[in-house]
């Protein structure tokens, strides 16, 4: 599904979240919103996603005006930064979870939630409960989950920032493969460059609620602190840029 971001901006009581952003996310893309801590990055996904409504501007998905659809209507799936499994619930049972709800046969639906089992390589964890899981593990199976109503958009919100840096890494490599498989819009937020860099087709840079550039991980690359933003001068901990050499 193609993604059309018109205009939009965002205020928290006083606060600026977003300002005018428009961007265009073209229909089985892999694109990563990356920016520091407090650029907006959540707020345009969870605008997207219709969990929060922006004060003005509009959002089409597949040329459809969408901007006050709510999430159930807007056929997209969505990991949180914190992913909550339902601890009572096992994997199978988590996974389903979208499907039980909606009434789908149960041969149907267990069928579903073997492909996905096996499509985030974890069909020996079928039976286990979330505790049983590694931190990657539960992970892959919030995004299983996320896919089981075969969403047509997949938001992802700083899905790896809870895991090491080695998982981490493991988990960009799986992911880009799975979106090779299935090669559905997908949209991921981080605040990591090097992660930005690696996992994107496209990268949308964000700073203070505004895109200040969009691009290839090789264009972004050649993105240089000289000629813009205070992106480089923001000392925020969990961003930095570096474009030494
Ligand atoms: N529900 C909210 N109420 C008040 N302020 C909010 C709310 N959500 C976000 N903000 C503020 O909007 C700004 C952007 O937040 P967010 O989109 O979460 O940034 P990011 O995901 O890039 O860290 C932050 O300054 C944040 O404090
Ligand atoms: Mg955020």
């Amino acid at each position: 599904m193609s993604i059309l971001v018109e205009n939009i901006s965002k205020t928290f009581s006083n606060y600026q979240a977003l300002s005018q952003v428009n961007l265009e996310i073209k229909n089985g893309s892999l694109v990563g919103l990356l920016g520091p801590s407090g650029s907006g990055k959540s707020t345009l996904l969870r605008i997207l996603a219709g969990l929060e409504i922006p004060d003005s501007g509009r959002i089409w998905l597949e040329g459809q005006d969408a901007t006050n659809f709510p999430l159930q209507q807007r056929e997209i799936g969505f990991v949180f930064q914190n992913y909550a499994l339902f601890p009572h619930l096992t994997v199978a049972k988590n996974i389903s979870f979208g499907l039980d709800i909606r009434n789908i046969e149960i041969n149907l639906k267990k069928q579903r939630v073997q492909e996905l089992l096996q499509l985030v390589q974890l069909e020996k964890f079928a039976d286990r409960y979330p505790h049983q899981l590694s931190g990657g593990q539960r992970q892959r199976i919030a995004l299983a989950r996320a896919l089981a109503v075969e969403p047509k958009v997949l938001l992802l919100d700083e899905p790896f920032a809870a895991l090491d840096a080695k998982i981490r890494k493991q988990l960009r490599g799986w992911l880009r493969n799975l979106h090779q498989e299935i090669s559905i819009t997908t949209v991921f937020v981080t605040h990591d460059h090097q992660e930005a860099m690696e996992l994107a087709h496209e990268i949308v840079l964000l700073d203070n609620g505004r895109i200040i550039q969009v691009g290839s991980p090789n264009e972004i690359i050649d993105y240089s602190p000289d000629n813009s933003s205070n992106l480089f001068r923001n000392t925020s901990n969990s961003f930095s840029f570096s474009f030494q050499g």
